[in-house]
């Protein structure tokens, strides 16, 4: 075979086409402290992110990281990435306008990151661990066939006209297929979109107005926890409204037969007729690779735009270190595809360091709440990394159900989405993991790509506290800020969280909105991003998470602003003002709370409008956005201006009427008392009921 870079070459010679030229190969030094490495206590990485650190000790990387991240991120990613054109520049960033660019002059193909460059080296290899809703018949695809899979579907979705920068909107629940949708999205350089297959029609229509999508991927039916949902009605519903949507491409996950539209294409007979081989089209660095929707306090979900090399790099190296994982270990990661963990940690971080990974398509208590205990035994995942909602729900139940089942495989466990409380905590290391697996909670978000706090990667036998993320990862520089726009500096402090230098997993932008992104990350601490959470820094210089500072919840690890749902509650005819508020619940970690104004010739109907405002949230965003508690009140607090103050609702749902704050500003503080008074009677009628 003639060694020969190319595209056409490199299916069968990924290594020539590794860049063996990127600018910085320059040996990295130790910096110059006056004692050596060995001296300080610290051990050497075993594995270190790039040849140049050999030697190096975790100290020693995050020192170099702050003072040189050019020379720390351009060797790592000219070490990891396998690009067809090297890169010129490291990165041109200024945090100030939201100017973001890593690795600029660099081509690559994410596909082939995630697949040829394995299937090169060990083509049999386990790529895909269904783990489908019943347990014990998962199913197995190995690198080989994900390629084949991901390049016949990538020429279907050719020969549907789609191409290089179309979007394409994913809406199936964790599968292979969906695995090779988004692989064969980077293929040919399409974006895509992929939307949690629990959002409803109008919620899944909105996405694909505003990404204008040209395709949908989509499957018949999802099955979860022994139940069947029409996804494909779904779609139906939401495509009449899209018209941008060329074509539906349908794959079959049940035998139950859908009708077929103008628009439908069967996607797996479409994909036996195309070849098994589509060429990957290189993308510049800063191409997009994907965007996903997520929630703010304000206005409608945002595209989050993520572009190729700096996001997979970061989700690649997080994987790795965070978790402390190792090549053959199973890696396995619950959550959906739907939302950014399903992304980074399930999809690309492993895909990208040739992982075994799970793919579960089930719920942690169906059949029973041991299935995710029984799964480990069975599939023999080391990292299982999982929501402190799913925790909260299972510690409720006997031991036993995690005891019986043999967890000798595990090696670490993750938490990641929301806060996870200490009894929480406490049971997944000690019951689940036996005290000898470290658990790792993980604070990031859809705007970060990955990981930024985890407790690894650290020393080996550093310290981990219960319920802290404690250590920004390699690059990462947090700043607490005041109530002033100042840093706060020392230790035992608490402020916003910002990240004050940019680092490649970070979003690039918001999709049709630049302005808007500048406005919400870069504007409120200029010079930072701002994370929208407050966090608090230990005596010893930790970090520990302390919650959002704006209007956006999270129930059960899903994050939702809550003028999402007033805007859906507004709509209804009867309802002239709500208000939303989120107050914490056991197992959920937060739950909406409404507090809505009725028209004075509908208050005799409470009960039925209350109905109809559950079935608006569900219709219009999802069933888990439906507030669990409704309080009809005569009118809401509201300053002179005419702000709603959520704080004062807040400590009234939450019950904290003793510690109301400052109501000098109401318009008519008179308000307050009328709407507790409100909340009483509403509590006594749920303890009767
Ligand atoms: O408030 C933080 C919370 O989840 C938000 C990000 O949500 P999303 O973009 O949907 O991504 C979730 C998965 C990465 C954050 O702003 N959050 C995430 N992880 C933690 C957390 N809160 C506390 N502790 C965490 N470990």
């Amino acid at each position: 075979m003639a060694a020969r870079c190319g595209w056409r070459s490199v299916y069968f010679l990924p290594l020539c086409y590794r860049a063996g030229a990127a600018p910085l190969r320059r040996r990295w030094e130790l910096p110059n402290h006056g004692v050596s490495s060995q001296n300080r206590g610290n051990r050497h990485i075993s594995s270190p992110p790039s040849p140049a650190f050999a030697g190096a000790t975790y100290t020693e990387l995050r020192e170099l990281c702050a003072r040189e991240p050019d020379t720390f991120w351009g060797s790592v990613a000219s070490h990891r990435l396998t690009w067809s054109s090297s890169f010129q520049q490291v990165s041109d960033c200024d945090l100030n306008t939201g100017k973001i660019r890593w690795f600029l002059g660099g081509k690559l193909n994410v596909s082939v990151n995630c697949l040829d460059v394995h299937v090169a080296k060990d083509p049999e290899k386990v790529a895909l661990i269904w783990e489908k809703d019943e347990p014990g018949t998962e199913e197995r695809v190995t690198y080989r066939e994900l390629l084949e899979m991901t390049c016949r579907l990538a020429n279907t979705l050719k020969h549907h006209g789609v191409g290089r920068g179309d979007r394409v909107a994913i809406y199936m629940p964790v599968s292979p297929i969906a695995v090779a949708a988004m692989l064969a999205c980077t293929r040919i350089g399409a974006v895509h979109t992929v939307v949690f297959a629990g959002f409803s029609s109008e919620a899944l229509a909105g996405r694909i107005q505003d990404a204008q999508c040209k395709a949908v991927v989509t499957c018949n039916q999802g099955v979860r926890g022994g139940r069947l949902i029409n996804l494909k009605a779904t779609v139906d519903a939401a495509v009449k409204s899209c018209p941008s949507v060329q074509s539906v491409l349908v794959a079959q996950r049940t035998n139950h037969s859908t009708p077929m539209g103008k628009l439908d294409t069967p996607l797996e007979e479409a994909m036996s007729k195309e070849s098994a081989e589509c060429a990957p089209e290189p993308m510049d660095s800063e191409d997009m690779l994907f965007m996903l929707y997520t929630s703010g306090s304000t206005g409608k979900p945002k595209g989050i735009v993520h572009t190729q090399a700096g996001y997979l790099l970061y989700a690649s190296l997080t994987h790795q270190y965070v978790f402390d994982y190792s090549p053959g270990d199973v890696f396995g990661c619950v959550a959906d595809i739907g939302w950014i963990t399903g992304h980074s940690y399930v999809v690309y971080g492993p895909l990208s360091n040739g992982a075994t990974t799970v793919l579960f398509e089930s719920t942690p208590v169906y059949p029973d709440p041991g299935r995710y205990w029984e799964t480990v035994e069975r599939l023999k995942i080391n990292q299982f990394y999982g929501a402190p909602t799913a925790i909260r729900l299972l510690l409720k139940y006997d031991e036993n159900w995690v005891k019986k089942y043999d967890r000798s495989s595990l090696k670490t466990l993750g938490s990641v989405g929301e806060p996870i409380n200490n009894e929480a905590w406490e049971w997944f290391y000690n019951v689940v993991g036996d005290r000898r697996c470290p658990l790792v909670d993980t604070w990031w978000q859809t705007e970060t790509g990955g990981v930024c706090i985890a407790p690894h990667p650290a020393e080996e036998g550093a310290e981990i506290r219960p319920a802290m993320a404690m250590r920004p990862f390699f690059g990462i520089q947090l700043a607490l800020m005041d109530e002033k726009g100042k840093t706060i500096t020392g230790n035992d402090v608490s402020g916003a969280l910002c990240i004050s230098k940019p680092w490649p997993g970070m979003a690039r932008t918001i999709f049709g909105d630049h302005q808007r992104f500048v406005e919400a990350y870069f504007k409120p601490y200029p010079g930072h991003y701002f994370t929208g959470d407050g966090a608090y820094r230990s005596k010893d210089g930790y970090y520990q998470i302390t919650g959002r500072m704006d209007d956006v919840i999270n129930i059960s690890g899903h994050r939702l602003g809550t003028a999402e749902i007033e805007d859906a509650l507004d709509e209804h005819p009867d309802v002239p003002e709500t208000a939303v508020v989120g107050v914490s619940h056991d197992i959920k970690g937060e739950v909406a709370f409404a507090f809505v104004v009725l028209k004075e010739n509908v208050s005799e109907q409470q009960g039925k409008v209350i109905e109809e405002l559950k079935k608006l949230v569900a219709t219009k965003i999802a069933k888990y956005a439906v507030p669990d508690h409704f309080l009809v009140v005569k009118r809401l607090p509201k300053t002179r201006s005419g702000k709603i103050m959520r704080r004062i609702l807040r400590k009234v749902a939450m019950e904290q009427t003793d510690s109301l704050g400052d109501v000098s500003t109401l318009d008519d503080p008179s308000v307050v008392m009328e709407i507790i008074e409100e909340h009483q009677r509403y509590k006594s009628r749920l303890a009767k009921a």
